[in-house]
């Protein structure tokens, strides 16, 4: 793979520079759709997993191999930087993090411990590094948002209403304070590190930030994002920021010092577009779709690529992560479709 010439097409659409193209790459592209992931994750935990460098850079090349999309993720999880910190935290199959001991006081914020990637996770940084070699596409370094990561240490693990979480920010200000500028820092510097360690671009996950509306949003939330984006400049990589039903957040997110946007897909690219979205945009197919047959998956990415392609800065995703059930082949076949009609799209 060394030898192939370097795909930037994905960073330029970051910049938002016209392609050839539209670039594609999925979120959760390597995971348990492939029996080849099923294969090693049989051998190893989830953080074992993470822990082989060898075995983390040949999961992340995996779905480059298979669906020749034009960016790699590197195989991690927004938990990994939470167990040096303070919490105890498994990946549980079906269900996702758990964690034994959550965040229920003041008290228990003061306790987490700074994060240090090059002592508290080498292993992941020497993935990247190796990487950077092995690959000829950009490589996505990630992180978790402090509000998503806090709703994990608080609830305990997955939640639908994240009652907890909000109690917690409503009732302890200096805590949430607190809170948020531990987990900003966690953030900041793990993802310092990823571009050090040679990540082309980083994308921070706020998956779950849409549980609040658009006043908490700006008072609770916007300043530690703000600090994040603002020093995350400072490496020169392209910066992406994700929720799920964040649409109503989009004017906040906006005015974020961030370069990329991904939608999931309740809000469509030219709502967004419509709504003064100047940033380039991520997005957005509903995974469910890939269950769909075949013409109903081409005509909605036809016209998610149509949407799309009204601006530059523009790269396709889905609106969400691949789940279990959906086919590699699908997966093939939908890369193949995006490239191709992407690109006789522009000539013609
Ligand atoms: O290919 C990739 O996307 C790269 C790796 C990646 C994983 N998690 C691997 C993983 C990335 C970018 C993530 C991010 C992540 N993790 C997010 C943000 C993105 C999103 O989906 O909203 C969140 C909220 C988590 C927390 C988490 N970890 C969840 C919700 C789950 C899945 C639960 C399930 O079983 O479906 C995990 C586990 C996880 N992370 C898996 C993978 C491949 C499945 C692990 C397994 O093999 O059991």
């Amino acid at each position: 793979m060394g030898d192939q010439p370097f795909n930037d097409t994905f960073l330029r659409a970051c910049r938002g520079e016209p392609t050839p193209y539209v670039p594609v790459w999925y979120m959760r592209q390597a995971g348990r759709y492939q029996p080849e992931y099923l294969n090693i994750r049989e051998k190893y935990s989830f953080f074992e997993m993470n822990q082989i460098p060898e075995v983390c850079a040949e999961v992340t090349r995996l779905p480059v191999e298979q669906l020749s999309v034009d960016a790699a993720i590197l195989f991690a999880d927004i938990m990994t930087p939470l167990k040096p910190i303070g919490i105890d935290v498994e990946i549980e199959s079906g269900t996702g993090p758990v964690i034994a001991n959550p965040i229920r006081s003041p008290k228990d914020v003061e306790q987490l411990r700074p994060f240090h990637p090059e002592e508290h996770v080498p292993y992941i940084l020497e993935a990247v590094g190796m990487l950077r070699e092995q690959l000829s596409v950009p490589l996505i370094g990630f992180a978790g948002a402090p509000f998503t990561l806090a709703s994990y240490m608080i609830e305990g693990g997955p939640s639908k209403n994240y009652h907890k979480t909000k109690a917690f920010m409503y009732t302890e200000h200096d805590g949430w304070q607190a809170l948020m500028q531990k987990l900003g820092n966690v953030t900041i510097a793990y993802l310092k590190a990823q571009v050090s360690a040679g990540a082309h671009a980083v994308k921070v996950f706020d998956s779950w930030v849409g549980a609040l509306n658009a006043d908490d949003y700006r008072i609770y939330i916007a300043p530690v994002m703000e600090y994040i984006f603002d020093t995350l400049r400072e490496t020169g990589v392209p910066t992406i920021y994700f929720g799920v039903g964040a649409g109503h957040l989009l004017d906040e997110w906006n005015r974020l010092p961030v370069d990329v946007l991904g939608l999931d897909w309740r809000t469509s690219i030219r709502a967004a577009r419509k709504r003064g979205i100047t940033k380039s945009l991520q997005g957005n197919l509903d995974p469910s779709l890939l269950l769909a047959p075949w013409d109903m998956i081409e005509e909605r990415a036809k016209q998610i690529l149509d949407e799309g392609m009204e601006h530059p800065g523009y790269i396709f995703n889905l609106g969400h992560g691949i789940f279990p059930d959906v086919k590699v082949e699908t997966m093939q076949k939908l890369t193949h479709f995006v490239h191709e009609y992407s690109a006789n799209k522009s000539i013609g």
